[in-house]
Formats: C-alpha cells, structure tokens, sequence
C-alpha cells in the first residue's frame, strides 16, 4: 500500500526521494509525487501511473532543486489514481506539503467543516483536510500546528511534513501506521518501511503511536502527543541493502522461493539449543501453559493460512482445542476469548489493519497474546505480550513464500515445545520432531531441486482457466496457501477443497480436461484421498499429484506426480509447499504476467 519516504541532509533531496519510492514499489501503489522545499519555497511535481513517469517528469528529481523534501507513493482509496489525488498535498498559500498513509476516518466532516472556513479542495483524498488544517492552525508555530492538527484526527494515519517557513526541517508523525526514522551523518531520513532507508543507514528509531518527530540535518527530536520530549533508543537494521535487491533473478518472488532454506535456518537453527527448543522472547511459563484451555490463531491471507496449519500441528500435538479465524472475522465476532485463551497472531509485516485490530480486541478480552512476525519494532510486535520472530529477512515480492514457510516453522516448533512443557509428548517423539524441524532448510532445498520438472508441468497446464486443489488434514491446510499462490499471480480461478467435501456438491463442476491438484503427503489419510483422486478422473479430469517420495502407488492414480521430500506427517506443509509456489510462479510466467506486483494488490494491507 502507500508509501512515504523523507529526506533532509547536504545532497539534492529529489534524486534520494525518488531512489527511496522505487524501493517502496513492491508495496503496489497507482501514482506518485514528491515535493522539495527550497529557500521558503516548495516544489512539487506528482505523476500517475508507473513511478517512470515521475522520474521522466522531474528529471530524475533534477527538476525540482532544494536538501530536503517529501516523497509518497499512493495506492488509491479516497479517490481515483490521478494526478490531482496523487500526494503530497499543498496548502493553497504554498507554506505546507503533506504526504499521508493510512485512513483519516473523519475527513468528510473536517472537509464540510473547512470548507465552511473558506479552504477550498481540490482533491477527494482524505489527505488534503491534514494540509488546510495545518494550514489552518499554523501561526508561526510550526510544532504547536502539528499538535492541533493531530488531535483532530481520527483513524490511522502516517504523516510527512514540511513547511516553507522552516528550512531543512521534516516533521513525521506516526499513529497506528508504520513510519520509521533513519539516523545519517549530516542527513536524516524516515520511510514507511525499512527497506527504504537500509541503502543510506541502519540506524533507527521506531516511533510509537502518538508521537511526532522533528527532523534536520544535524538531529532528530521525538516528542509524545503532549509536545513533551521523548528520549528514544537507536535500533540497528539486520538486513543489507543485497537482501532487498534481486540480487540477479528475474523477480524477487523467485529470488525469495530460493532463500527459503536460508530463511528457515535462521528461523530455526536459534531456536534449536543442544537438541532442546529455546524460545527466547516467549515468557509464558509453564503454570501459565497449563492455565489455557483454548488456542486461536488469527490473521490474514497466506499468515491465516500458515495458522491452519498450525493449528492442526497443535491442536494433534498438545490436546488442547486449537482453531484459526481470519482477523477480519474474528474482530466483528463478539468472540469467547477470555484469559484463559492464548490468541497466536501471524504477520509478514506486523502491519496489516485487521490483524491489529483483532490482536487488539483479543487483548482487550484479556487473552494472552503471542505474535509471530517478520518485521522488527512493527505494531504487531509491539502489541503482542510475546514475540517469536520469522528470520526470513525483506520480502518484497507481494505473494508470499519464505514469509509463510517461516511462519508454519514457527509454529511447528512453537507446538512442539507447548506439548512437551504440557506433557503430552514423551521424549522419543520430542526428538523426533525436533529432527524432523530441523532437517527443514534441507528438505525445502530438495523441494526446490524439482525446479526443472515444475517449469514443464506449468508449461504444460499454464492454459487451464480454472482449477482446484484438494486434499485431506495438513494437505488440505496446504491446499489453501496453493490455491491463493496461483490465482494471486496468475489470475487463474481455483479452489481449495477439502476432498472429502467435493462430493457435496462442488464436484458437479469437474468436467473432461479440468485440472486437480491433488496433494496427497500426508500418507495417513492416502488411500481416503485416492477415492477422491478416483472420483475426479471418473469424470474425465486431469490430476496432478504431489506426493512423499518413495510413494509407487501414486502413479497408478494420477497423470503427473511432483515428489515432495519425505517428512515427518507432521512437517510436511512446508516442503510440499515450495514445489507449488513453483509452479505459480512458472505459470504466472507462462502467461506473461507482472509477477512481482500483481494488479490490485498490495504488500502490506495497512487498511481495512
Ligand atoms: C499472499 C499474501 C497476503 C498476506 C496477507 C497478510 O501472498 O502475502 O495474503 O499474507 O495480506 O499480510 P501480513 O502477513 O503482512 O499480515
């Protein structure tokens, strides 16, 4: 979704504004704008469309002269992607630009209440009330401005800031919307994703809600909604520039389907002390595990997905009732979550609007919290009482593939090490499992050794329109994560089912030529899953198996089998997974597609 980025140091601000919008692409925006303040002066220059087209606007930012400046890429809500809606937004006297991120809930009755003041607006974006109201409260004091314009909005909201009367200065200001500050020598920054800033610094202060920073080239002072000085502490960013470039792969989805091994070893391997599961950031001891009675996984997209999983990982392993509910659900609900239940949020980027908002219902009810996010200092981390970091580092292709595998490692070892602490594993299997867990980075590369054989299956099934994957138990939970990759990136229809389910009606759509994938790995319930398999075919459609290596039986079934490597039943959504982020991807490529920025979507889902 939108991204903001601000610069103010030595160097012309337009050239670096626009270096920190390209890397902010993947986020999906439709339109984009700058504005760079210049001797009481502010410039500004917006394009929609392909960022391209700002920088041809601007000369690559040449155009518009001045060391410090705003930037924004916007993806449309209040309004159709034009160049009028683009940000920043200017105040009508040229003294405030704005760019914003987030929702201003309240904006239509700001809007009539100005209007009735005299501004005029230009824009339909719920952006420009925050510029008139600057506008508006702005006597000469530019921080006492800042203050009285906040507290009059509501919703969530990031927002960068510069006036023509303060030379080299940047205000930000962060409410439930992510904006992180950069620490440079003689230039300071702030974006609303690190990758953003790692090129220039790795020094960063994350702000809280509430507060508003003032940025020059020589410091930066944070202040709380009060205007009191805050003292802040200065985080350092692990990722590297290389880990946020494609570092030679044609998208950074395929580069990230690559890294998972790496992904994995990171997540896992510290986790991992002398064959005993460590779970450092987690303090829930374990009078307080034998305290819950219910688990409730929630979250959103593919995270919700890797919480199916987990929750028949934990629900088979610990005996206590586990269930996933998608976030968006789950806050409307009215739900029976009290202290006696652990609610497990899962978050790529510990932004996404109805993941926070239901992890803040949860907590409101008195559960437990315990997040599991990619995103160091994000409002889910932040939020949730424990947090079990996914070392997967930058994702930055909009479907996800290492951000999900590390989340059902997670809870993969999450499970294992609560159903020990309960005591309802013995030893052999703890260990087993732990192996098992373990040997994942090795097996996801065994997985995604059948690179070649996929690229010829989706070669050879790119033409179908609409198809279904089935499967029973984990298999089944894996099937929904298959079926988003491919009909994200591809635009293909499919459907995930349940096997057992399709004859309750849905397989009246089978038909001659119709594609099933039919994941089979979770070896328990094969011979259920092959009355299914028979079923499908008896009504002439094609079946495309993944199975455990060394399965024989298979090939009487299906047309085309993908082995994936053998596992623990337990473990096996992880390495069946990769060979059919594979073949979304191979297909998606097939059909000519924009793999990396699919059309309507967008990285982080910071609204509702
Ligand atoms: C799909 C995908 C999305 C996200 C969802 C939640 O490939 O990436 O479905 O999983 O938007 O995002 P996070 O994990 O950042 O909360």
């Amino acid at each position: 979704m939108c991204g903001i980025v601000g610069y103010t140091g030595g160097a012309s601000a337009g050239p670096i504004l626009l270096e920190g919008l390209k890397r902010l692409e993947y986020r999906g925006y439709d339109s984009a704008g700058i504005a760079v303040q210049e001797s009481g002066v502010i410039h500004a220059s917006k394009a929609s469309g392909h960022l391209q087209h700002l920088c041809e606007k601007t000369h690559d930012g040449a155009d518009l002269p001045g060391l410090c400046g705003i930037g924004h890429t916007r993806w449309a809500t209040h309004g159709a992607p034009t160049e009028t809606n683009a940000h920043p937004h200017v105040s009508d006297d040229g003294k405030f630009a704005v760019v914003h991120n987030g929702i201003i809930e309240n904006y239509a009755q700001l809007r009539e209440e100005l209007t009735q003041r005299g501004f005029v607006f230009h824009s339909e974006t719920d952006t420009e009330v925050v510029v008139h109201l600057l506008d508006y409260y702005y006597k000469g004091d530019l921080k006492a401005a800042v203050m009285k314009t906040v507290a009059r909005l509501d919703g969530s909201f990031a927002l960068g800031v510069v006036c023509a009367d303060h030379p080299g200065e940047l205000i930000a200001v962060k409410s439930a919307s992510p904006l992180i500050l950069g620490l440079g020598v003689g230039e300071n920054f702030f974006a609303s994703d690190v990758t953003a800033l790692v090129s220039h610094t790795r020094n960063v202060i994350y702000l809280e809600d509430g507060e508003f920073a003032s940025l020059t080239s020589e410091g930066i002072t944070v202040f709380d909604c009060a205007g009191r000085e805050v003292s802040k502490s200065i985080s350092r960013v692990v990722w590297d520039v290389e880990a946020a470039e494609k570092g030679g792969y044609e998208h950074f989805m395929l580069k990230e389907i690559m890294e998972q091994p790496r992904a994995l070893k990171a997540t896992i391997e510290p986790r991992v002390r002398e064959g005993e599961i460590v779970l450092d950031g987690v303090e829930l001891t374990r009078q307080q595990l034998q305290g819950i009675r219910r688990v409730v996984i929630t979250a959103c997209g593919s995270a919700y997905h890797a919480g199916c999983v987990g929750s028949y990982i934990m629900e088979e392993l610990c005996r206590i009732p586990v269930e996933a509910e998608v976030a968006s659900e789950l806050r409307y609900r009215n739900p029976l979550i009290g202290e006696d239940t652990l609610v497990i949020v899962i978050s790529q980027s510990g932004e996404t609007a109805d993941t926070i908002a239901a992890l803040r219902e949860c907590k409101a009810r008195g559960a437990r919290t315990l997040a599991i996010v990619n995103v160091v200092g994000s409002t889910v981390a932040k939020l949730a009482d424990d947090v079990l970091y996914t070392w997967a580092g930058p994702e930055i292709a909009v479907a996800t593939t290492k951000g999900y595998t590390t989340q059902v490692a997670v809870l993969s070892l999450l499970s294992v090490y609560m159903a020990r602490e309960l005591g309802r594993i013995d030893e052999d299997r703890y260990r087993a499992l732990v192996n098992g867990i373990c040997s994942l980075p090795e097996r996801c590369q065994r997985a995604i050794d059948l690179n070649t054989h996929v690229q010829y299956l989706a070669k050879r099934y790119h033409n179908n329109s609409s198809l279904f994957f089935i499967g029973r138990n984990l298999d089944y939970a894996a099937c929904l994560e298959a079926s988003l990759k491919l009909k994200e990136i591809s635009y293909i229809h499919s459907e995930a089912y349940a096997a057992g389910e399709l004859k309750h009606g849905t397989i009246a759509l089978i038909d001659e030529g119709r594609l099933v994938i039919s994941l089979c790995c979770y070896e328990a319930l094969f011979d259920k899953l092959v009355s299914n398999v028979k079923e499908v075919k008896a009504r002439g459609a094609k079946v495309l198996a993944v199975a455990q290596e060394g399965n024989r039986r298979i090939f009487a079934e299906a047309d085309d089998v993908l082995f994936a490597p053998h596992m623990d039943p337990l473990l096996i959504p992880v390495t069946e997974i990769v060979p059919l982020q594979l073949f979304a991807y191979y297909v998606a490529k097939e059909n000519g597609c924009d793999i990396d920025k699919p059309k309507n979507l967008a990285k982080s889902v910071t609204v509702e």
